[in-house]
């Protein structure tokens, strides 16, 4: 029998978060690692009041908390395919959810039937490593969105990236250049902004696409 290596293993936890590993180690790995990116992705999502939100891969649901917080009136729906990341978001914005302002799905945005034209803005922090079918994926995304509407996604630096161990048969990194061909291609015609942001040695990159 051939026993997986370490990582593979915390690759395929950062893919998809299971167990106690899941539940106990990389819930904390995403509050903590990924809460700089997260916050800066925040500052970019323009949420105004009445706004249709919609989070790919919420993990923790950090963002949807901040943007919860953010308007007073408005929907912040978000999907995540692991069932100890939807128990632990839920629990963390259960007044938002009680008060009809977010609405937490399980299961996999891939095969979610959501409505055309319907979001303002789809958003999504260190999930679009793990895109198998980043065209469709993308072309999802410009579906479900309003025309006009944003589509931001951030992710770390692919150099900074490529000095982990992760394992590449599950990691996919990109480049800010390959996302733009990617959107691009999937229809945001109406403008592609790429922000990148320092945070100590760390670099990330936010890109704001518009349809
Ligand atoms: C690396 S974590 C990032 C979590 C959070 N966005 C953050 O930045 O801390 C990736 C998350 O996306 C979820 N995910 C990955 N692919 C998904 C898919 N196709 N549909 C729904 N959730 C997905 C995983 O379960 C996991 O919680």
């Amino acid at each position: 029998m051939q026993t997986m290596s370490f990582s593979t293993f915390f690759s395929e936890q950062a893919r998809k978060p299971s167990g106690i590993f899941g539940r106990v180690l990389m819930s904390a790995v995403f509050d903590i690692g990924n809460a700089k990116l997260n916050k800066f992705v925040g500052e970019l999502i323009p949420a105004k009041e009445n706004d249709l939100v919609f989070e790919i891969g919420f993990g923790t649901g950090k963002l949807i908390n901040r943007l919860a917080r953010q308007i007073e009136h408005g929907l912040i729906e978000g999907v995540d395919f692991s069932e100890s990341m939807v128990a632990i978001a839920e629990k963390r914005n259960r007044i938002h959810i009680e008060n009809g302002k977010v609405r937490l799905l399980l299961g996999d945005f891939n095969h979610l039937q959501l409505e055309t034209e319907h979001y303002d803005t789809v958003c999504t922090v260190n999930t679009i490593y793990f895109w198998s079918a980043p065209n469709i994926t993308a072309r999802k995304i410009a579906d479900i969105l309003k025309p006009n509407g944003k589509f931001v996604v951030g992710f770390e630096d692919i150099e900074q990236l490529k000095q982990r161990k992760l394992d590449d048969d599950i990691f996919n990194l990109y480049s800010t250049s390959a996302v733009e061909t990617l959107l691009l291609n999937a229809g945001f015609s109406n403008g592609i902004d790429i922000h990148n942001r320092k945070f100590g040695s760390s670099m990330f990159n936010c890109v704001v696409a518009t349809k």
